[in-house]
């Protein structure tokens, strides 16, 4: 992807009229055992226990359609004070620029102020996105065997709130 902007770059709600988009953005980042389903995220888009964020990319040069270079996902549940990350996915173009870090710091900036918790579940073997979350402050919590399918093991992490924004300032400073 070109003209890739950096981190500064805004982090603004999703809509459902981003979901081309944000499909497109899941095809470059997840192989398709991994991808979620048109019918899923167009759920996401539209329901109140989620929360998603993107980040633009830039219009494609044939189409001047729009793009999306990275996102994320948050399930809420009402009465509880955990929300679940449900996706994250950077462009491969714009990885390691901070992107990831600004989704999930814009995240805490959203999410509902009784959520104090954060989880997630991760293939144990994605060393990118583990060392993602344990920079921001997740610990293992549970191994998940076969939770991707046949000999594809994932773990749970968990942070609190406070832990993750501590987490951002400190790399911030
Ligand atoms: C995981 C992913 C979201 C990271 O996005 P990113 O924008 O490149 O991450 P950032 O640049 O914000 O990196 C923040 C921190 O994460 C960690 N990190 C990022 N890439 C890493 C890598 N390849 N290896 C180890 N740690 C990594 C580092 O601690 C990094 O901080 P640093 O740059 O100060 O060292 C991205 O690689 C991706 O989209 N992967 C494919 C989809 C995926 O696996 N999503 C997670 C599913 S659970």
């Amino acid at each position: 992807m070109s003209g890739v902007r950096g981190p500064g770059s805004g982090v603004r709600l999703a809509r459902s009229s981003d979901l081309d988009a944000i499909l497109a953005l899941e095809h470059a980042a997840f192989p398709p055992q991994d991808r979620f389903p048109r019918r899923s995220w167009r759920r996401l888009l539209t329901v109140d226990s989620a929360i998603c964020l993107v980040i633009d990319g830039p219009r494609t040069p044939d189409t001047g359609h729009r793009t999306v270079m990275a996102s994320i996902a948050w399930l809420l549940r009402r009465g509880s004070g955990n929300a679940r990350m449900y996706s994250l996915s950077v462009h491969p173009d714009a990885r390691g620029r901070g992107l990831a870090r600004a989704l999930v710091d814009a995240s805490l900036r959203r999410l509902p102020r009784g959520v104090t918790t954060l989880s997630l579940e991760v293939r144990r073997d994605n060393g990118p996105a583990v060392g993602l979350y344990c920079a921001l402050g997740f610990i293992e919590t549970a191994l998940l065997r076969q939770y991707y399918g046949r000999g594809r093991h994932g773990i749970r992490m968990r942070a609190t709130r406070a832990a993750v924004r501590q987490a951002l300032s400190a790399n911030r400073a």
